[in-house]
């Protein structure tokens, strides 16, 4: 998809012949901020009770006369926040979804001009709106020709709105890898399948990359990983990727991402209900392969590290037990309660391993708890992280790149839950509070470098009908590492 800018006074929104102008309005500006003879149209609209300021409000005009846009599209604006823009953009695109229009301009005539922020939100908007899946559905219809988005923009803003369309480009690419990888089936997305995609990704960008195999990972001597993937017939694999766009000597951000390509739950069995949903259990890890896409794009002069531990977590003669205490690559023991709380063990041995690379921040991002979809729903990320600047940053960058967090806390006291009379620490504790849990579990591994944790499971994937993967938590993470590389 190419963007760009044009520079356009509303008088002109429609006078070019586009084949779509998307005409994006709050009520504060109304009408009259629109040119004269969209001005006009819109009155009409309002007049006969056909438009309205009102979320999700559009009104679709095919070849009106006077104007050489093919289509026309008003889609009413709440505010004239990025936020309230894409929400706008959204509506106003599915109304032009399946159509013919493979140029589309988009104008703004709201109470504030464009700036970077929009720019970025309406590359966003518009990369998630014509995404389809395809992978194993060929037939699926395309949901536009889309080619070429041009956004109406005052000369004075033409710079800054390039800035935040060529940004939003890079973050979208990433974005967009991890929807896919997400959405693909266990079958089509197993952990060697994602050590290709990592492959593929480094060939194109550059990156440094190592696979380390069930050998590997045994000699490691990653313990609690090895309990996972046990009794899965499918060999797992340990992904090391390295973005260096900053001098060799600057400590690197590590990013570790859960990457369960199926949860079953292993021996304590998920229920039958949704659990097709766990094929997107890499979601953590598909972000980390999209930040890195989404870094590299950017060309940010910063280091970045992805680790990857990949497997599935599978019920079988050779899978681990309620009970089975085995021994982490930190050394410490876990009593492994509840097979199906596998996240925090395949991550807890990568942020050990993290250790070796002198990390200014260890970032993990896992769909690691239901406790977590019920505290913050499907809305924000659960943000944990013991360093209030750190924390404060993280969300400030999920709030800007509209892929918001909320932060929870991190007592001490909470990990007394997982105290064990078996091993070190056991792998769950009680019901209450099972998002802090899990993250006070993976707390105990990171006491060498500081550390944020991003629960994701409510998130990265939809339920329902319009279920699928979002890219989430992608945008968050690449604009605080594009705002932390300057
Ligand atoms: N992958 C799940 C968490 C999950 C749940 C992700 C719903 C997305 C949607 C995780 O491995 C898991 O099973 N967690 C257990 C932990 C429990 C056994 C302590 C859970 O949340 O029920
Ligand atoms: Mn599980
Ligand atoms: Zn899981």
């Amino acid at each position: 998809m190419d963007f760009d800018v044009v520079q356009a006074a509303a008088a002109d929104w429609g006078t070019a012949a586009c084949d779509a102008l998307l005409v994006v309005v709050d009520e504060q500006a109304g009408p009259r901020a629109c040119g004269k003879a969209l001005a006009a149209l819109l009155q009409q609209a309002i007049a006969d009770g056909d438009f309205a300021f009102e979320v999700g409000r559009t009104l679709y005009l095919h070849r009106p006369a006077g104007l050489k846009a093919a289509r026309v599209v008003f889609s009413a604006a709440t505010a004239a926040t990025p936020k309230a823009l894409r929400a706008a953009l959204l509506a106003g695109l599915a109304v032009l979804k399946g159509g013919g229009s493979r140029e589309l301009w988009v104008a703004a005539a709201l109470a504030a001009p464009l700036g970077e922020a929009h720019a970025q939100a309406l590359v966003a908007a518009v990369h998630d709106a014509v995404y389809v899946y395809r992978h194993t559905k060929p037939s699926a219809p395309a949901a536009s020709k889309l080619r070429r988005v041009r956004v109406a923009a005052a000369a004075a803003d033409a710079a800054a709105l390039r800035g935040g369309l060529r940004r939003g480009a890079a973050i979208a690419a990433g974005a967009t890898l991890a929807r896919e990888l997400t959405n693909r089936p266990a079958n089509h997305c197993t952990p060697s399948d994602l050590a290709a995609q990592a492959r593929r990704l480094a060939k194109q960008h550059a990156l440094r990359l190592e696979v380390l195999g069930r050998k590997e990972i045994e000699a490691l001597g990653m313990g609690c990983f090895l309990a996972v993937t046990e009794a899965s017939h499918q060999p797992p694999k340990f992904l090391v990727l390295q973005y260096r766009g900053a001098a060799k000597a600057a400590a690197p951000v590590v990013l570790v991402g859960k990457g369960i390509t199926f949860d079953t739950g292993g021996v304590s069995l998920k229920p039958p209900a949704e659990m097709d949903e766990m094929k997107a259990d890499m979601g953590g890890a598909a972000s980390v392969l999209g930040t890195l896409c989404a870094l590299a794009e950017a060309k940010a002069k910063i280091n970045v590290v992805g680790l990857i531990p990949t497997c599935e977590n599978m019920p079988g003669g050779a899978a681990v037990k309620p009970g089975d205490v085995v021994t982490s690559l930190s050394g410490q023991t876990v009593e492994i309660l509840n097979t199906d709380a596998e996240g925090r063990l395949i991550l807890c041995d990568a942020l050990s391993y993290a250790e070796r690379f002198k990390p200014a921040l260890v970032i993990d991002i896992a769909t690691l708890t239901g406790a977590c979809v019920v505290a913050l729903g499907n809305l924000r990320s659960g943000l944990f992280c013991a360093d209030d600047a750190i924390a404060a940053a993280l969300q400030a960058a999920g709030d800007a790149a509209l892929d918001p967090c909320w932060r929870l806390p991190l007592d001490d006291e909470y990990g007394d839950a997982l105290k064990s009379n078996f091993a070190d620490v056991a792998n769950v504790g009680p019901r209450a509070g099972g998002a802090i849990t899990a993250a006070m579990f993976l707390k105990r591994f990171t006491a060498k470098y500081p550390w944020a944790h991003l629960d994701v499971a409510g998130v990265a994937f939809k339920s329902g009908n319009a279920k699928g993967a979002t890219g989430r938590p992608v945008p968050l993470l690449a604009q605080y590492l594009l705002d932390r590389a300057g």
